[in-house]
């Protein structure tokens, strides 16, 4: 709901357990007054007045000193004219001066919810959301700032968005946009999720200090190294109490989120692409749309958080064919062959896969072109005869005839120096001239932000998928960008590249999803250097890490389940030793942790034993079963990973049954008698535990679940709670 004081212009945006309110001041300024659990009125006594030394005054209150821009929470501040904290825009004029001042002109409030072109965002289908734009203006530039909110009660969502218009008449150059800028009294811990390739979003929490801290990426995608969600919580959040704001960007490039506390103890948190490396000219008429941030805030600590962030993901960001249907058990090719396979061992692979119950086989890397290893043939979208001399109608047609569908692997953004589309158009990958090329797997990033190049690369893959029967896509992307330069752009302009080229990628996704709307397409970038939400508009699921050792697996998805639901975490079972580790757990304990995610298997199971083939057959059998509840339930993080045992629990919406999974650590020996405790259950219900034992869910709750001892490093455990009568 959004309540708009007229009189006193306070705009208030209600959802279910928050408020999030703003004011336009007797200047024209617009003042962000709160944020956080739901409260009735007026907030606007919070904003202070006192004279501060070296915090300059505005000119429209004379000599007054008790008004200043750099002590005022602000709902979008600007750089240059007196705020000296990190601002939301900064804007050059052609006489070089680097300053903006917003004030506040008008308002709009509508039903629904708002979309951005070009750009991913959460939507609205059943009119659950509503709208409110404020117009902003600076006299002076003629720049023209929407600021945009989209209101969703239920799952306690706010997401915000920004279009700058010039409204003048001179060029400017806007060299910050950010999607958001929040302004927050008292102490606060920022929690970020970091990492590197095969160990992404580890969460990282700290009280944030004064001064400047945060994360960023220049890669040109999201990156392994740090993602665009982060959260601000009380110090004495937990998981089951506390208040918390999940900030999530929606957006696949380069970014920016990063938490500065004032010399007066107030934080500022500004999300969005950042200044670093951005320049966007805007002639007088032109408008820039920077990407949605989506703030979630939960009076229920972070565990609460996850569960809103999760329900709006699958419901209202997540689109399609596969938004609500079953997601097929795949079986990926990539650790089971490499590079090394023909028709004839895909077959095998296929007639086995299908065996135990696969249901689909993805193709991955190594099928197109000369692309026998990994130095040549990317940009060259046509199947390679010597490996599949009958093409992939016939290759597709008879994967078919076993009962399995089949998927197809593309890295659509990449050319190899040895490739033909190389020799054709060099001039076609992002390099500097005159600067000797930047390779990063022997690979180089194909300019998407020339329509051209998309064309050509889209027409080929288009043709690809249509030559078969074929019913999924994984869309991988493998190093990070460099040599951001663009012959097909001025001087002046090339400070635009990176934004282009995540416009160009989203171009790109949307001409699949409208070319082959049932089409389920996996994202991907070595694993998971692209895993946040804007890429999760376009592919519901995204391999979630290179690393599928099923332990390291335990923190990785911990991690990522702050933010992101179970159904778009990619994840399989592996072969052991474990191709990254060297780690050997068992059939059972890979299968337990991949089944908290998309689930399926990266194996040959030509080389399983019958026992193991048994095994994989009745874990496909057990996660159909479980599904709904899996892919639908709300997921509480039971404990962090480690420890001598990590545990986590899917729960059915209505507590009708719930199932907790719990993976022990590394053997020692006389170990402690650990005990599990599920959540959420009805307290005065009975549950069967495993179609054993009854109990009731406040004895399950509170006494817990002993596990039981035995010896053996990693053992997995399941416990299905069903509730009786
Ligand atoms: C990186 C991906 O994450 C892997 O799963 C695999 O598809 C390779 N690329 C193929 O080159």
């Amino acid at each position: 709901m959004i309540h708009i004081d007229e009189k006193n212009r306070v705009f208030t945006l209600y959802t279910n357990t928050s408020s999030y309110q703003f004011a336009v001041d007797e200047h024209g300024f617009l003042l962000h007054t709160y944020y956080g659990r739901r409260a009735g009125g007026d907030m606007r006594h919070l904003l202070r007045r006192a004279d501060r030394g070296f915090s300059p005054n505005c000119c429209e209150e004379g000599h007054t000193r008790t008004f200043s821009l750099d002590t005022q929470p602000q709902e979008y501040p600007c750089a240059g004219t007196g705020d000296y904290r990190l601002p939301a825009l900064e804007c050059e004029t052609p006489n070089g001066a680097f300053a903006a001042q917003l004030y506040y002109r008008a308002h709009r409030v509508s039903k629904g919810k708002y979309s951005i072109p070009g750009l991913p965002a959460f939507y609205d289908e059943g009119g659950q959301a509503d709208t409110l734009e404020v117009d902003l203006e600076d006299p002076v530039t003629g720049l023209l700032v929407t600021l945009r909110y989209g209101v969703f009660e239920e799952y306690d969502l706010i997401t915000r968005a920004v279009t700058v218009r010039n409204g003048g008449k001179e060029p400017l150059r806007l060299t910050r946009v950010m999607s958001a800028s929040l302004d927050m009294n008292g102490p606060l811990d920022l929690i970020t999720f970091d990492g590197a390739h095969t160990q992404e979003r580890h969460p990282s929490r700290r009280a944030v200090q004064p001064g400047m801290q945060g994360v960023s990426s220049v890669r040109g995608t999201t990156s392994h190294q740090h993602n665009n969600f982060v959260v601000l919580c009380r110090p004495d959040a937990t998981e089951q109490q506390g208040d918390c704001w999940g900030a999530a960007l929606v957006y696949s490039g380069n970014f920016e989120a990063m938490a500065e506390r004032s010399q007066f103890g107030s934080t500022r948190l500004s999300l969005g692409i950042g200044g670093y490396r951005f320049c966007w000219k805007l002639e007088p008429g032109e408008a820039f749309d920077a990407p949605e941030a989506a703030f979630v805030f939960s009076p229920e600590g972070l565990g609460g958080m996850s569960r809103r962030l999760h329900r709006a993901i699958r419901e209202n960001l997540c689109r399609g064919y596969w938004k609500h249907r079953r997601r097929p058990v795949l079986l990926n090719t990539w650790e089971a062959a490499y590079f090394d396979f023909d028709e004839q061992k895909l077959l095998e692979i296929a007639r086995c896969a299908a065996d135990t119950g696969v249901e689909l086989l993805v193709m991955d890397d190594g099928w197109f072109g000369e692309r026998n290893d990994d130095l040549r043939g990317l940009g060259d979208w046509f199947v390679n005869t010597a490996k599949l001399p009958d093409g992939l109608g016939e290759l597709t047609r008879r994967i078919n005839e076993m009962g399995l569908r089949f998927g197809i692997w593309v890295e659509p953004e990449m050319v190899n120096e040895d490739s033909d589309l190389y020799r054709a158009h060099p001039d076609w990958a992002l390099q500097i001239p005159g600067r000797p090329v930047t390779r990063g797997r022997s690979q180089l990033v194909l300019d998407f932000s020339r329509p051209e190049v998309r064309d050509h690369v889209y027409s080929q893959i288009k043709a690809v998928l249509q030559s078969g029967s074929i019913d999924y896509v994984k869309w991988d992307m493998n190093r990070s960008l460099s040599d951001a330069w663009s012959a097909a752009l001025p001087a002046d302009r090339q400070g635009e590249v990176y934004h282009r080229f995540v416009l160009g990628v989203y171009d790109m996704l949307e001409r699949m999803q409208a070319d082959f709307p049932q089409m389920l397409i996996e994202g991907c970038s070595g694993g998971g250097g692209r895993f946040d939400c804007g890429m999760l508009y376009y592919t519901p699921q995204i391999w979630c890490s290179d690393n599928t050792d099923a332990i390291d697996r335990l923190a990785l998805q911990h991690g990522s389940s702050f933010c992101y639901p179970v159904s778009t975490m990619g994840a399989h079972v592996s072969a052991v030793p474990n191709e990254q580790t060297g780690r050997t757990v068992s059939i059972e304990t890979r299968a337990v942790v991949a089944m908290s995610g998309t689930f399926g298997y990266e194996l040959d199971p030509r080389h399983l034993s019958d026992e193991e083939r048994a095994a994989m057959r009745a874990q496909i059998n057990r996660f159909h079963a479980l599904y709904d509840l899996i892919q639908y339930g709300d997921y509480d993080r039971l404990t962090a990973p480690g420890g001598s045992f990590t545990a986590w629990q899917h729960t059915a919406p209505d507590a009708s049954q719930a199932l907790v999974s719990v993976v022990t650590g590394p053997a020692t020996s006389n170990p402690p008698f650990d005990t599990v405790y599920p959540r959420g259950l009805v307290p005065d219900a009975e549950y069967t535990v495993n179609g054993r034992d009854t109990l009731r869910g406040d004895v399950l709750m509170y006494g817990g679940i002993p596990l039981p001892f035995e010896k053996g490093d990693y053992r997995a455990m399941q416990f299905h709670l069903v509730r009786q009568g």
